[in-house]
């Protein structure tokens, strides 16, 4: 019996801020965000859209599918919490009208919480495979405003059904692991948007690649050469081109630079112009490279890379099965996407600026987000979520 990923869907915000516009603003040439970060666009959520409505939107399609009562535990991984106790899955599982008998968790380590979220989902149906397991993860990536990351925002969740016999992706069991107590990345309780060493975050996130990578090597006896595709972690997609060629610079692979570059190249579509979206983003990273590789991918084995700072890392493997694209959400994510609506700067700031309400006063938001779910209210420190 294999274990692994049965479908997956992903959602982000119906609105996006041109990089090239920031760029104008900034008085900095485009080509440094398009090029040089390797990002066009950045998803902005709605004031009325958070990690609960964009979890609920991404799962809703699945759930539609399985039905609410064939889920037997909820797994929401996220580093954008809306409360310190209650789990933001909570919301989701009545949004989506999940069985009383579900159990549902929130799962933290920066980046990194959607992969332990699958690893255990995956031990969870391994257990009794007669379960599934829904992991969400969901996420919006928020910097002080004229910081260098400021452009590498972004926003969007991701949803996946953990079963047995999955259709898509079976995980391998074997994984290489990195953990070390340092601060490139950070976001203090009392803060909105997160701290960062950015330059040195980017060193730690390749020290990990390689430590994660090597403990995988000894724990699984693969070799670079076994992998054909590569999903890493993706704060800003050039971050992949640069940690594939050091992998590959490790592994003294025989193979020329656009030749790595193919390896990468169908996983960064959608989060290129959707931006980070921390937990979600490897796994968003996931559905570009399912739905756009030209290449039938049915047994293939894909690497899979996933870096939370702080930090821990994880290196995994897994193979595609035949018949994958006939479950796949193709037509559903290119539609959302293109029917996005670009911000001008101004419109960018006041989604930027929207407040966050903490007075326990009654504030109704209004109805901006196109998605089938929205968060209605904040009364008396209560977030009220309902369908649209
Ligand atoms: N045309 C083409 N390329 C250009 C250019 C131009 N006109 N101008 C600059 N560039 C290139 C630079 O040469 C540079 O390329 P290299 O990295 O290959 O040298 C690239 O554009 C970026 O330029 P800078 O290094 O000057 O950029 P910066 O210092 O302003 O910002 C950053 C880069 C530090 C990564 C910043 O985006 C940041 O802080 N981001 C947030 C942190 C982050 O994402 N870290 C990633 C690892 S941590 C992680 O993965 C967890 C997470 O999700 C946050």
């Amino acid at each position: 019996m294999s274990v692994g990923i049965d479908e997956i869907s992903f959602y982000t915000s119906s609105y996006y801020f041109d990089l090239r516009t920031l760029a104008e603003v900034q008085n900095t040439d485009p080509e440094k965000y398009y090029v040089g970060i390797g990002q066009e666009k950045m998803g902005m959520a709605a004031p009325d859209e958070d990690v609960v409505t964009m979890a609920a939107n991404a799962a809703l399609p699945l759930i539609e599918r399985v039905g609410p009562d064939a889920v037997s535990t909820l797994m929401f991984a996220t580093e954008t919490g809306i409360d310190q106790s209650k789990a933001a899955g909570v919301y989701v599982h009545r949004l989506l009208g999940l069985n009383p008998n579900c159990r549902v968790v929130e799962m933290k380590q920066a980046c990194y919480s959607a992969t332990a979220a699958l690893q255990m989902a995956c031990a969870l149906v391994a257990r009794d495979p007669s379960r599934k397991v829904l992991v969400i993860a969901s996420d919006i990536a928020r910097y002080d405003l004229d910081t260098p990351g400021e452009a590498t925002q972004g926003c969007g969740a991701v949803a996946m059904l953990i079963s047995a016999n999955p259709r898509l992706v079976e995980i391998d069991p074997e994984v290489g692991n990195h953990t070390e107590d340092v601060m490139d990345f950070w976001r203090p309780n009392y803060r909105t948007t997160a701290l960062v060493d950015g330059k040195y975050s980017t060193k730690i996130y390749l020290k990990s690649l390689k430590r994660a990578w090597e403990n995988f090597r000894v724990a699984s006896g693969r070799r670079f050469d076994e992998l054909s595709y590569f999903c890493y972690h993706l704060p800003f997609t050039r971050m992949a081109q640069k940690a594939h060629q050091h992998l590959a610079k490790l592994n003294k692979a025989s193979l020329n630079a656009e030749q790595i570059e193919d390896q990468i190249a169908p996983t960064l579509n959608y989060n290129r112009i959707i931006g980070n979206s921390y937990t979600a983003s490897m796994y968003i990273g996931l559905c570009s490279l399912l739905e756009n590789c030209r290449e039938d991918l049915a047994g293939q084995r894909i690497g899979f890379f996933s870096y939370g700072s702080g930090c821990v890392a994880e290196f995994y493997s897994g193979s595609v099965v035949a018949g994958y694209r006939d479950c796949l959400h193709v037509q559903r994510h290119r539609d959302m996407l293109e029917q996005r609506e670009s911000l001008g700067y101004e419109e960018y700031l006041k989604l930027y600026h929207y407040p966050d309400f903490r007075d326990g006063e009654e504030h109704e938001l209004p109805h901006v987000t196109r998605g089938r779910f929205r968060l209605a209210a904040i009364s008396h420190h209560k977030r009220e979520y309902v369908p649209c």
